[in-house]
Parts: structure tokens; sequence; C-alpha cells
């Protein structure tokens, strides 16, 4: 088998964090050196418990969680716990991880990409970009040790947004981090909103996950109820989890070369993302869509083996 790639996770579980972290740890393909965490969904003493909790039910709490940014470089943000519960992950019960947090997600950061192999380390992103910012403020040459930037954030359309009219989340709690990151010059892959919605799964396919009756489904069955409830509708985006999925079967994408602006300055349009596709030279990529009917059944292979 090949050698297995490795990842840092900086994420704000968060229920599709949860389905990423998840599918992540089931992933063999992937050898995951850390998750750092970042406000967003709910607060960061959540998104902290929550991300410890996760890998210890996923049996890999001796991935070290790191705890990171409480809040954006600038200005403030609204937390949605309208969206992902209370707790952050639909209100599931699930028992805290063992080790909580092992210190700080920009030190932590820091020191595994100075540390690394020149272009070797894959970092994927599933929150605002805050702890990758603040990390490559502080230690600039970190980047030689990153090989790709993989994340979920922006949408394809100009007003496309889900955040505001304009903006997608991520992007648009932390619009001067998404800057700074796409600033660091490394490869990317943008899994964006449209490409995640087509991957969506409604309550036939929860109903296969739980039928396998295994910790990590039923966790997952449960808080994808939970999403779908608080969207309102009878299918579930999978947004996150679709950013791993390109790590472990980029098959399954139609991905273009682009160029893009993030927005920072009109207030109004803060996050927007301005892909032009077809452009650039191939460093940033975005898939424009995905085969989705695949997605969701190697999903449910790879989450059945939690
Ligand atoms: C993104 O925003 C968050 O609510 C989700 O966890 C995902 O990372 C989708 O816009
Ligand atoms: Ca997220």
């Amino acid at each position: 088998m090949a050698a297995r790639r490795p990842i840092i996770i900086d994420t704000d579980p968060g229920i599709d964090d949860a389905l990423a972290i998840f599918l992540a740890c089931a992933s063999p393909e992937l050898e995951i050196r850390a998750v750092t965490t970042v406000a967003g969904n709910v607060g960061i003493n959540r998104t902290t418990r929550n991300a410890s909790a996760l890998v210890a039910l996923a049996g890999k709490s001796q991935i070290p969680v790191f705890r990171g940014a409480e809040k954006p470089l600038a200005g403030t943000w609204s937390t949605i716990e309208d969206i992902h519960g209370q707790n952050g992950i639909g209100d599931a019960t699930i028992p805290d991880g063992p080790n909580g947090s092992r210190g700080s997600a920009v030190e932590a950061l820091i020191e595994i990409l100075s540390a690394a192999q020149p272009n070797s380390q894959t970092v994927v992103l599933l929150g605002p970009q805050t702890n990758l910012a603040l990390a490559l403020e502080q230690q600039p040459d970190i980047v030689r040790g990153i090989k790709e930037i993989v994340l979920m954030a922006g949408s394809l359309g100009p007003e496309g947004g889900n955040s505001s009219r304009y903006a997608e989340f991520n992007v648009h709690v932390d619009p001067k981090a998404a800057h700074k990151v796409l600033d660091c010059g490394r490869p990317m892959f943008w899994a964006p909103l449209e490409v995640a919605r087509q991957a969506s799964v409604d309550q036939m396919w929860i109903d296969l996950l739980r039928a396998t009756d295994r910790p990590c489904c039923n966790a997952g069955a449960d808080m994808l109820e939970f999403y779908m409830k608080s969207f309102k509708k009878p299918a579930a985006a999978l947004y996150d989890p679709l950013a791993v999925m390109w790590l472990i079967a980029p098959n399954l994408f139609d991905v273009t070369a682009t160029t893009l602006e993030i927005e920072t300055a009109d207030a109004e349009r803060a996050g927007q993302t301005r892909f032009k596709l077809g452009e650039g030279d191939g460093n940033i990529r975005v898939a424009v869509s995905c085969d989705a009917d695949r997605v969701r059944t190697l999903l449910l292979e790879r989450l059945a083996q939690l």
C-alpha cells in the first residue's frame, strides 16, 4: 500500500465536521497528525470538546487535539447553534474524549509544519481559517512544510452564499484569514457549497448508516437527522466530508483550475469568493461537481468500518 498521506485537520465541529473527522479516521490512506480546533459553528470550548470526543469515539484517542482561535482575526461572528445544536453536534450525546486539548493549535501547526519535510503535509481546513492564518503570520517559513491545502469553503456562484447573500460561512466568519491563507501560495483544492449540496444524504441513507449499528454510525445518524430538521429539508448536505473525500477518492470529482479573489474590503460582500473557472496555472483547483452516488456509497462503507 502507498505511504499514508500526513494530514492536519483544522475544524469547528459541527455536525458535518464530525462526519468528516469520522471519514478521515476510517481512511487508511490518511495519517492524521493532529486535529486543531477553531471557533465557528459553535464556540471554542464546544468545538474542542467535540473534536476530542469524536476522535475517541472513532477509536483514535491517540490523535492529539489542540485548541485554537476563539474568534476571527477581525470583527465578530455569530455561532449557529440553531443549525448544529447547543452542543455543536446536533445534541447527540457522546462521551468526552480522555485527553481534551494538548495545547495551542497555532503552536502545533507551527511545530508540525516547521519540523516536516518540505512540501509534505496536507492541511485540511473545515472551518474559519483563523488558525492557519495566525500560524503563517507568526512563522511564515512554515509554508515550506505544506504540500497542499484542502478546504471546504466558498461558493462558485458570486451570490451563492449561505451565511450572507454573497458568502459561504467559513469564509464569511473570517475573510481576512481566508485571504491570508490564499496568499501563502501553496496548492489548494476547494470543495465549494454547490458541490457539497450535490452530495446530500436523505433519511433512507441515514437509515442505512444506522443499520450498521456501529457507535460512530449511530451518532452520525442522530446528528444528520438533527441537521435535516435544522435546514427543514428532506436531505442534508455533506459539506466538510467532501474535503476529506477528495483526499481518498479524487476520481469522484470534476475539478478545474481557477483563479480566486476573496472579498475583504466591502462589508456587504465580505467573504465572497470570486472564482474564474478555467483560468490560472492549476495551483488553485476547485470542484465543480461530484459523483454524488459514489460519494454517499463510499462514505457509508468507510463509516461502517469504525
Ligand atoms: C460550512 O459551514 C459550517 O457550518 C459547516 O461546518 C461547513 O464547514 C458550510 O458552509
Ligand atoms: Ca465546519
